[in-house]
């Protein structure tokens, strides 16, 4: 018996990288799935490559190869309309959404706050804080009416201090944070929970990724002209007490599933550092 037996989880940016571990570790506990991506690989200002729709068909396969139903549908979490129409394709898949993970995210080119972009700043809030509002309001009228279901929503441990070089995505971290408090206050009566989870660096091994990029080598190394993967790896692993360069996607998918499942029936409002001890020194 798996702890999500016959349950629904829309699962939002999952065509690859975290979002498709955390489809697969609910899909093993008995979740029903339904995925949602954009899909765009070419990402203006993105040092990483976005997700294709061949990966979102991937998922799709992983997630029915373990026997649980799976739809997919590609959707853009910054359009209200977009997610209003995954809500009710998961209702008219399913019958009912139990589970909502906002996990869709971007991190784009790295500055100080002069120089970045208007255009910049709008995309990373409105993908990053505003995809969360809208993903939510979609799925809220529903889990009212049943007076039941989950919503976890990915932050960061950039949502937890400040780091240099990236106030836009800082800002939207500790912005779905404060999003989170909200629903959590908004929602307790109608038996909704809402929590964050807050992961440091994820690996992707030897993918290029958020974590594995030339401008992110660049961000951890400031003193170095050209700094390599291992150069950067060194620094990062001193900056976590476990003395590891970053947490793996499964790790960040677990503390989810403890979020989502009645382990934590009484936990809302909370955020749930997985972060190799970064948070230890953090008085927030
Ligand atoms: N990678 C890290 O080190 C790290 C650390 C802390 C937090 N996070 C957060 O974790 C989440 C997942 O990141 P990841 O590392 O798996 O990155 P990723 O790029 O592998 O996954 C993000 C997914 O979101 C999708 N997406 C992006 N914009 C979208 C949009 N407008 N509409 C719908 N889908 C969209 C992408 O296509 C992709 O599939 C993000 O919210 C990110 O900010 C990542």
């Amino acid at each position: 018996m798996g702890k999500l037996d016959g349950s629904v989880a829309l699962v939002i940016g999952s065509a690859k990288g975290q979002g498709r571990s955390h489809a697969l570790t609910l899909a093993r506990e008995g979740a029903e799935i339904v995925l949602v991506d954009n899909c765009v690989v070419d990402v203006e200002g993105q040092p990483y490559p976005g997700a294709s729709k061949e990966q979102l068909d991937e998922t799709t396969a992983m997630v029915q190869a373990l026997g649980r139903r799976c739809v997919s549908m590609v959707g853009d979490v910054r359009l209200a309309e977009d997610m209003e129409r995954a809500a009710q394709y998961a209702l008219s898949e399913f019958g009912a959404i139990d589970h909502l993970i906002c996990n869709a995210g971007i991190l784009l080119r790295f500055g100080k706050v002069h120089e970045l972009s208007p255009d910049q700043w709008r995309t990373v809030i409105d993908t990053n804080l505003t995809g969360v509002f809208m993903a939510c309001r979609a799925v809220l009228p529903h889990m009212v009416a049943r007076r039941r279901g989950t919503i976890t929503i990915t932050a960061s441990t950039a949502g937890r201090s400040g780091f240099p070089n990236l106030a836009d995505y800082n800002a939207s971290k500790w912005g779905v944070i404060g999003l989170m408090k909200s629903l959590a206050s908004e929602y307790g009566s109608f038996g909704i929970r809402v929590n964050c989870v807050a992961p440091s660096n994820v690996n992707s091994g030897k993918r290029p990724s958020m974590t594995n990029n030339e401008a992110i080598f660049g961000l951890f190394c400031p003193d170095i002209a050209e700094p390599t993967r291992d150069q950067a790896v060194e620094r990062m692993r001193l900056m976590h007490p476990l003395g590891v360069e970053g947490v793996d996607p499964e790790d960040v998918s677990k503390a989810i599933l403890y979020l989502v499942s009645d382990d934590a029936r009484y936990i809302s409002g909370e955020v749930l550092h997985v972060a190799a001890g970064l948070m230890a020194s953090n008085s927030a």
